[in-house]
């Protein structure tokens, strides 16, 4: 039944996480905006118009009570550390993630944690339908909630669902060892409309839908029929790539901050004044190749291509999933191969890779980028990968050069960059001796024309475009124009 939600939100933002970071340097811990792109983008959507954003505040077995922030009304969802265990840790993080990311590791497949993972998703979804006023918008984020469509839809028929994927989503080979496959797909496809990050994502996508039910599909559409053991109706779901941006203008106005770019002037004197600063961020996760590029220098260091009194990697590898398997495998391969190339190669007036375990301020990253000459980017498999963005987008002086692995949905946007295979340890390297060698002329005519791209495909118009897809949709419910 549809709730009275009179004083209901008109906008809701489904997500695993709360767009908010706890401070806790004072007694009194205050809650303050995380600053990434998402929240950037949809805060303006939110204030104008009663908007709400539910998601899990991070820590185990902590009921927070709804609360205000930059006008913004937040609804934490509490998490045992049971659930975390299963549904985060287990079947988003141990059998999602992977399988969604290339089997790079093997999935785990446990039916305690598919269980934990529709208990929580329906919680999500109740939480969704209790807030949202009638005919709201309601935007659910990520593979981590992909059954919240679904849900939410027989809960609540009369809101507008839109969901987006910021993961690949793999092709039909690798999907269909899911054995909840019939049940992810009817999940997302209780949207209105599905986003992904790459054409080839929602191509797979709809493969996906035709292989498993035996289903046509028209375009990006895909008639989808009543279920009535899960109480929805017949509708039209759309299924279309949406890349995911960054909020360019404000990185840009960050990378020209005085204080931001004598930081910067000043990492690369305390790195000794290196002729060429090799930069790596990436949260510590076996898909972002970070084995591959520590190979490759060291082979580059061994090999004598690249002069090792002249160039310094600096490596920032956040701490990610730390309870995790196959996370701590990586990090523990990461720092013996860091170990390994500082024993062999630094003298004591050189070290040749400076490796961080640690989170940083945006301003710090901004000054980082500025800082460095080139930015590796070697991802196995990777939706987007933000960073390589934002590198681009704090390159004011149009030098700077971007190796990018092919293998990112960046790299059909950042064509100028520097094209890497990541598995093909010769070709990387090749990659990165062309990065060190090249022109400044070539690195400004490539860097002009990557953030020529970004200035008109920033993160405010990725959500615009979503938003006013799904309420296009909207207006026309589909099946009456399906014939
Ligand atoms: P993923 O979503 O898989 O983590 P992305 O590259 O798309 O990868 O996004 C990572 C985001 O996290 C970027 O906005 C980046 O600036 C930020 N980030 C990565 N490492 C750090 C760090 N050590 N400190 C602060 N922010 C970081
Ligand atoms: O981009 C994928 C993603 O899982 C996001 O959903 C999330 O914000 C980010 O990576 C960090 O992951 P986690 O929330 O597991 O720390």
């Amino acid at each position: 039944m549809v709730p009275d939600t009179a004083s209901g939100c008109d906008f809701v933002v489904v997500a695993n996480r709360l767009p908010v970071d706890r401070d806790t340097s004072s007694p009194d811990p205050q809650w303050r905006t995380s600053p990434g792109g998402l929240v950037t983008a949809l805060q303006p959507v939110m204030q104008a118009q009663a908007g709400a954003w539910i998601g899990w505040a991070g820590t185990p077995d902590e009921d927070i009570d709804p609360f205000d922030i930059d006008g913004m009304h937040l609804v934490p969802l509490r998490l045992s550390a049971d659930e975390i265990e299963l549904y985060y840790e287990g079947f988003s993080n141990a059998t999602l993630w992977p399988l969604f990311h290339d089997v790079i590791v093997p999935p785990e497949f446990h039916r305690a944690w598919w269980d934990a993972y529709i208990r929580v998703n329906r919680r999500f979804a109740e939480a969704a339908a209790d807030v949202a006023a009638r005919g709201a918008t309601v935007w659910v984020h990520d593979y981590q909630l992909m059954l919240v469509p679904e849900m939410l839809r027989a809960l609540r028929p009369d809101v507008s669902i839109g969901f987006f994927n910021h993961i690949p989503f793999p092709p039909w080979e690798i999907f269909a060892q899911l054995p909840w496959r019939t049940r992810i797909l009817r999940g997302l496809l209780g949207a209105d409309l599905i986003g992904f990050q790459r054409p080839t994502d929602a191509s797979n996508f709809r493969r996906c839908v035709r292989m498993n039910f035996g289903w046509t599909t028209k375009a990006n559409a895909i008639r989808v029929p009543e279920d009535p053991e899960v109480g929805t109706a017949e509708h039209v779901a759309e299924a279309k790539a949406f890349p995911i941006s960054i909020d360019t203008s404000a990185l840009d106005a960050l990378s020209h901050d005085p204080a931001i770019v004598a930081r910067a002037a000043q990492i690369r004197a305390e790195l000794g004044d290196p002729e060429v600063l090799i930069l790596g961020v990436d949260r510590l996760d076996y898909t972002k190749g970070i084995r591959h590029r520590l190979k490759a220098y060291g082979e580059l260091l061994a090999d004598g291509l690249i002069d090792r009194e002249k160039v310094t990697l600096v490596q920032i590898a956040t701490p990610s999933r730390e309870r995790i398997d196959q996370y701590q495998h990586i990090r523990t391969e990461v720092e013996l191969a860091v170990g390994r190339i500082n024993g062999e190669f630094s003298d004591l007036g050189y070290q040749p890779l400076h490796y961080f375990h640690q989170s940083y301020p945006r301003d710090e990253m901004t000054a980082l980028y500025l800082a460095a000459d080139i930015m590796l980017v070697t991802s196995l498999r990777d939706g987007m990968n933000l960073v390589a963005k934002e590198y681009v987008a704090c390159r004011p002086s149009g030098t700077g050069v971007l190796v990018l692995s092919e293998f990112t949905g960046a790299a059909d946007q950042l064509t100028q960059a520097v094209m890497v295979n990541p598995h093909d340890i010769s070709g990387l390297k090749a990659g990165i001796v062309r990065a060190v060698t090249m022109d400044e002329k070539e690195q400004r005519r490539r860097m002009r024309a990557m953030r020529r791209k970004l200035q008109g495909d920033d993160v405010q118009t990725w959500s615009r475009r979503f938003l006013q897809d799904l309420h296009a949709l909207d207006s026309d419910k589909g099946i009456s124009s399906w014939e």
